[in-house]
């Protein structure tokens, strides 16, 4: 086993997870910066979604080790991991996952109100991303009656709303048009250069990521670093 290599925010070695008989991940190796943005790649059903959960918490692995800064994933509580979860990293999935019954602005300021931030200040800070997002038009609407493109925008700003340290980005765009993934990625990479976040970005698609500083392809449970090399 690699050990992680310093200066490293967050870094997995070896992990493996399996469901049953299939085997998701088969030894994975990965590290990401602070600031960095790493595109994960690989085939669907290579293990790319299952390496995002184990790095961010949600799922345990069965073997290997997740460290973020100095500490490891397996020794917090659950209650800790959750508090990681909440208050350093942010999350965007392929379908925005908002919440239907709030408003887009609610649901935008609701990491923040679940964090104890009062509702006036949490909306505005809210505003201030949905602005910058390019989508305070839709604040008071929701989620099911904003576009696909305005309401991952919506997500993105869920995501950014806590200056999360890293950014946890599952197929991001794969549900919008390629103008708007392009504007959304733009928008997403920006804030995050900004912030000096890290960004873990799982795609399918070269065009999304030429944005990151970094390629890992994961092949069989396997991740393998692309050294800067293009596909
Ligand atoms: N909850 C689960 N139960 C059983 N098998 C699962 C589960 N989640 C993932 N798998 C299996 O583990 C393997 C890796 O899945 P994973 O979702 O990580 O792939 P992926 O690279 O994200 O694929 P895609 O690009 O299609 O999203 C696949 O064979 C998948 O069928
Ligand atoms: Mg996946």
């Amino acid at each position: 086993m690699t050990p992680a290599p310093s200066g490293s925010l967050l870094a997995a070695t070896g992990l493996r997870k399996a469901y049953g008989p299939t085997t998701a991940l088969d030894g994975a190796d990965f590290s990401v910066h602070p600031g960095e943005i790493v595109a994960v790649m690989g085939p669907s059903g290579s293990g790319k979604s299952t390496l995002l959960h184990c790095l961010a918490g949600i799922i345990r692995p069965d073997a290997g080790s997740v460290r973020y800064g100095a500490r490891k994933l397996s020794e917090l509580s659950d209650a800790e991991r959750s508090a990681l979860r909440r208050g350093e990293f942010g999350f965007v999935f392929q379908f925005g996952q908002l919440v239907p019954e709030l408003t887009c602005v609610e649901n935008v300021a609701l990491p923040l109100r679940l964090g104890g931030v009062r509702r006036k200040e949490a909306e505005q800070q809210a505003m201030r991303w949905l602005e910058r997002l390019e989508v305070a038009g839709v604040r008071g609407k929701r989620p099911g009656e904003v576009s696909g493109g305005q309401g991952q925008r919506v997500a993105v700003a869920r995501a950014l709303v806590t200056t999360p340290r890293v950014i946890f980005a599952d197929e991001p765009t794969g549900a919008l048009d390629s103008l708007n993934g392009e504007r959304v990625m733009e928008l997403l990479t920006e804030a995050a250069r900004d912030t000096r976040a890290a960004v873990v970005l799982v795609t399918h698609e070269a065009r999304v990521a030429a944005y990151s500083d970094r390629e890992v392809v994961v092949r069989d449970g396997r991740a393998r670093d692309m050294a800067g090399a293009r596909l």
